[in-house]
């Protein structure tokens, strides 16, 4: 047994109270829906930025009346400190153990055309949160951190220690978030733990709007018979991880007994790389399955991103030594789970 099935077997007897910032996004609500079938008390924060409320009614569906009943949702914003104190609590009695903050201005487009917007949710929020945490002497704060920190270094697979330039306003405030996490270890001995997520996707991923993620957004593209763009030559790389693999990374974070595992950041990915032109096959070829239609489907080829890496592919050694982290899924295992739901979501 691996330490993770080790915890999924442990934490059901042992329920603790968890904060999840970022409750009604993508990864949040995926956290949601674990820790709530582990038997676990949730307090949720949440602005509905880019998150919504169908995330959670999915969420509420997914759990039986019970389980659904220790959660508590407080609609606020990590830009003010007294919402994140607010959150900070399960009730008057009970106060949150273990913090995992998502809440953020995720999108490299959406830095560059608004980086007021972005450093205010990513690091003023985040330095709200920080304060928050510490002051209620929570027992782990685990953070979303990015990929994106590795900016302009060349070297591939990407390993913790070795950084480049940011590349993006959105960048600099992950990478923002890394140096006040370990300002906030030396000056006031509150541990954190960063996972840089690269390229996370799976169910509730939202594939609407100007800044969605490169695999809701051409699945859904395709499912509505719409044209799919490639940036670039196509050759362009990422190390796509599929949700599973985030959940399991902030559980075994937050949880960790292994002190030399704090005021660290962990790559969280799955060790492999693809290529956008083969992300595109690999989605067309999955679709075509149940949407014969779909099987001669070609891509468009357009400009460059601005902002945009070359090639990412992370290094997972660390989060493996370290935490206990074993990817459960690759790239193609996450889109036999992903594209039924988006076909579901579309039908
Ligand atoms: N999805 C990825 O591939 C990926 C990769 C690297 C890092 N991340 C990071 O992971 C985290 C979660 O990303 P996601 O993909 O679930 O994005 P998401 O947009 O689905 O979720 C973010 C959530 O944060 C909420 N939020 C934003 N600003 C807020 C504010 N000021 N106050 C309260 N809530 C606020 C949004 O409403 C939303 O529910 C983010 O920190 C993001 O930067 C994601």
């Amino acid at each position: 047994m691996n330490a993770y099935q080790d915890l999924l077997q442990r934490l059901p007897r042992e329920p603790r109270t968890w904060l999840i910032t970022g409750v009604a996004g993508f990864i949040g609500s995926n956290l949601l829906e674990t820790l709530l079938k582990l038997d676990q008390r949730v307090v949720g924060l949440d602005n509905f930025a880019t998150g919504h409320r169908h995330n959670l009614a999915e969420v509420q569906s997914l759990v039986p009346p019970e389980q659904w009943a220790r959660f508590r949702l407080v609609e606020g914003d990590i830009r003010e400190l007294d919402d994140c104190r607010r959150a900070m609590r399960w009730d008057d009695t009970q106060g949150v153990d273990h913090v995992l903050h998502q809440a953020a201005l995720g999108s490299v487009p959406r830095s560059i055309a608004d980086p007021m917007a972005t450093n205010a949710a990513n690091v003023t929020g985040f330095l709200n949160m920080l304060v928050a945490a510490r002051d209620a002497n929570v027992k782990s704060f685990t953070y979303a951190a990015s990929s994106s920190t590795y900016g302009d270094h060349p070297g591939l697979p990407k390993v913790e220690d070795k950084i480049g330039k940011p590349l993006s306003p959105y960048a600099v405030t992950k990478y923002v978030n890394e140096l006040y996490a370990d300002v906030f270890a030396r000056n006031y001995g509150f541990q954190t733990i960063g996972l840089r997520y690269f390229n996370v996707f799976g169910p509730r991923q939202d594939p609407n709007g100007a800044y969605a993620a490169v695999i809701p957004k051409w699945t859904a593209s395709l499912l509505k018979g719409e044209p799919v763009f490639i940036n670039g030559d196509g050759e362009t790389s990422r190390d796509f991880c599929f949700i599973a693999n985030a959940v399991q990374a902030n559980l075994l974070a937050a949880t960790t007994d292994n002190a030399e595992a704090l005021n660290q950041v962990y790559n969280v990915a799955v060790g492999e790389r693809t290529t956008l032109n083969d992300l595109f096959r690999l989605i067309r070829d999955g679709l075509a399955k149940h949407r014969p239609d779909l099987a001669e489907a070609q891509a468009t080829h357009r400009d460059f991103r601005a902002g945009d890496v070359r090639h990412s592919l992370a290094n997972v050694d660390k989060a493996g030594a370290l935490l206990g982290y074993v990817p459960s899924h690759t790239l193609a295992q996450g889109l036999e789970v992903a594209l039924p739901w988006y076909r579901k979501d579309a039908s």
